[in-house]
């Protein structure tokens, strides 16, 4: 073992308590994100240092996935599936992570082209060198901003995605405000979301303690039915919201228990049975960080003959 790696293995159990205690004091969703660093599993930060490391930050769809990075292609597939992507579109991506997903949809959709704005400096920046990096700088561009401000013209894009990162919006329903205003009349919403399942009930105490610590506002603690009708609300039509829960939380469970084991990102494959599937196996964990334990992919349309 090199010195280099020696001084590492040892700090890492203090970058881990340090990352804990960032957690624990704090709201703010882009100090959340940048405590958490290059990995989707706590404690695995390699600090950019291995540059061939998907830097994908959801949990994925393991229906036939095996692998981490096969569960978030097939996840963003799904949403893009479910935006109705097409070449030509003009998209928004708010809360684009490190950029992973527009990097793909540009190359697989062909869309015309891909704006993201993102409230975390950190992923800004590192995902604007990836995109660099592809030779993809004009096809997308990546700003700061935030979900529920968007500074960006109304009605000038054909489609908002937001792929797992709405439930951090303080408040959602500001974004879904946000959201239907710069789409064109006919654009179409579509995101990838947590929410509680179905008669969980208002947020107990312990639940926003755990949510604040997960930079969650406790405002956006409702199920899937009260997320269509504040969609409609807002002015959408056509609003469906679909749980994939089951294809979700087993899959995630079990590759976040590889990694613990030491596992690497591709070498943790998951293998889950029908069985596992069908109980949601592994749910129970998610059950303790504050009960988000539904997956929905949701989309709404804005109205073709509406005049903002
Ligand atoms: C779970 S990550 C998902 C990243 C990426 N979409 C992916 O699937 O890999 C959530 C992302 O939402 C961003 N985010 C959180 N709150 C935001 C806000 N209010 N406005 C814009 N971006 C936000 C975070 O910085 C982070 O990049």
């Amino acid at each position: 073992m090199s010195f280099i790696e020696s001084v590492t293995r040892l700090g890492k159990p203090f970058k881990t308590l340090y990352q804990l205690v960032v957690f624990y004091r704090q709201k703010d969703v882009a100090k959340f994100y940048e405590a958490y660093g290059d990995d989707v599993v706590f404690g695995e930060d390699q600090g950019f240092t291995n540059t061939d490391k998907a830097l994908w930050l959801n949990f994925g769809h393991w229906g036939t996935a095996r692998t981490y990075k096969e569960a978030c292609v097939a996840l963003a597939d799904m949403l893009a599936d479910a935006a109705r992507l097409e070449p030509g579109h003009e998209v928004l991506d708010v809360g684009f992570g490190y950029g992973e997903q527009d990097i793909h949809w540009v190359k697989t959709r062909e869309v015309k082209h891909i704006t993201g704005i993102n409230i975390t400096p950190l992923h800004v920046k590192i995902a604007s060198e990836r995109v660099a990096h592809c030779g993809l700088g004009d096809r997308i561009s990546l700003g700061l901003g935030s979900a529920t401000n968007i500074e960006l013209a109304d009605a000038s894009f054909d489609r908002v995605l937001a792929l797992e990162s709405a439930f951090h919006f303080d408040p959602r329903e500001g974004f879904f405000e946000e959201a239907f205003r710069v789409l064109r009349p006919g654009g179409r919403l579509a995101l990838a979301d947590f929410a509680p399942v179905p008669g969980s009930g208002p947020a107990s105490a312990f639940d926003k303690t755990v949510l604040r610590a997960l930079a969650i506002p406790d405002v956006n603690f409702y199920d899937r039915d009260e997320y269509a009708d504040k969609l409609r609300q807002k002015g959408f039509e056509n609003v469906e919201v679909e749980s994939i829960r089951n294809y979700v939380f087993p899959g995630m469970d079990r590759y976040m228990k590889l990694r613990r084991k030491g596992r690497s990102m591709d070498d943790a494959v998951v293998e889950l049975s029908k069985e596992e599937i069908d109980n949601c196996s592994g749910v129970e964990d998610w059950d303790r960080f504050g009960r988000m334990n539904d997956y929905l992919i949701v989309t709404a349309d804005k109205p073709a003959t509406s005049g903002s």
